[in-house]
């Protein structure tokens, strides 16, 4: 890892992820999450204040030391005890049906293989379980798309991997989730990286 990834890209990731409307998306989203969580990329934290009194236990997990280092001092604050795992999401050292909620927040750009990521996210929770996702990605419109295309492979070298074009809801529904509420539209921002698809999936009971 170099000096950049180390030392200047967690801060630029915390500082672009802590943007009022993000704020904004978070405080409507992460309180639908209860029960056992998992966090899906973590980052540096910025949901945990979100979590309502339904949840019961929050695990958090991000490859990135410098990003879970801050988390835990945002950890200490949350409403309910979290654990803290230093780890990508492709394979996650849990047994099946774990978790009752789990919460990605514009991570899924950057996994690198988003396949295996939700394959695992499908095997953990459990049947029923919700699956409360925000994420940014290919724009509606043609004029936009070409321009993410154009500047996505520099992008994704100094955005940690950071992908434009990805369609959170088209992953989340062919890993076998069933949306049941979505919602996507332009937040303010480069429109390139500002189109935003949020909602709620759950896994079939
Ligand atoms: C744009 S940040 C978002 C952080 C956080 N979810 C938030 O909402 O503030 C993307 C996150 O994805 C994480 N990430 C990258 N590769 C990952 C992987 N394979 N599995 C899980 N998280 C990953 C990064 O370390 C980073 O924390």
């Amino acid at each position: 890892m170099g000096l950049y990834e180390k030392y200047l890209l967690p801060k630029m990731i915390e500082a672009a992820c802590n943007q009022p409307p993000m704020q904004v998306l978070r405080a409507r989203y992460v309180p639908q999450a209860f029960g056992n969580v998992l966090e899906i990329g973590i980052g540096s934290g910025l949901n945990l204040c979100h979590y309502s009194d339904k949840v019961t236990s929050i695990t958090g997990l991000d490859p990135s030391k410098e990003l879970t280092d801050m988390a835990r001092e945002r950890a200490a604050k949350a409403s309910a005890p979290v654990k803290m795992l230093q780890i990508s999401s492709e394979e996650i050292p849990t047994s099946d049906a774990k978790f009752d909620s789990i919460v990605c927040t514009w991570t899924l750009c950057s996994i690198p293989n988003v396949y295996s990521a939700l394959r695992e996210i499908y095997r953990v929770i459990k049947p029923g379980g919700r699956f409360v996702f925000i994420e940014h990605g290919l724009a509606p419109d043609l004029a936009i798309q070409r321009w993410q295309r154009r500047i996505e492979p520099f992008w994704k070298m100094v955005g940690g991997g950071c992908h434009l074009t990805r369609e959170a809801d088209i992953l989340i529904q062919n890993a076998g989730f069933s949306i049941s509420r979505l919602d996507c539209a332009y937040e303010p921002g480069p429109k390139f990286a500002a189109y935003m698809t949020h909602g709620v999936a759950v896994r079939p009971a």
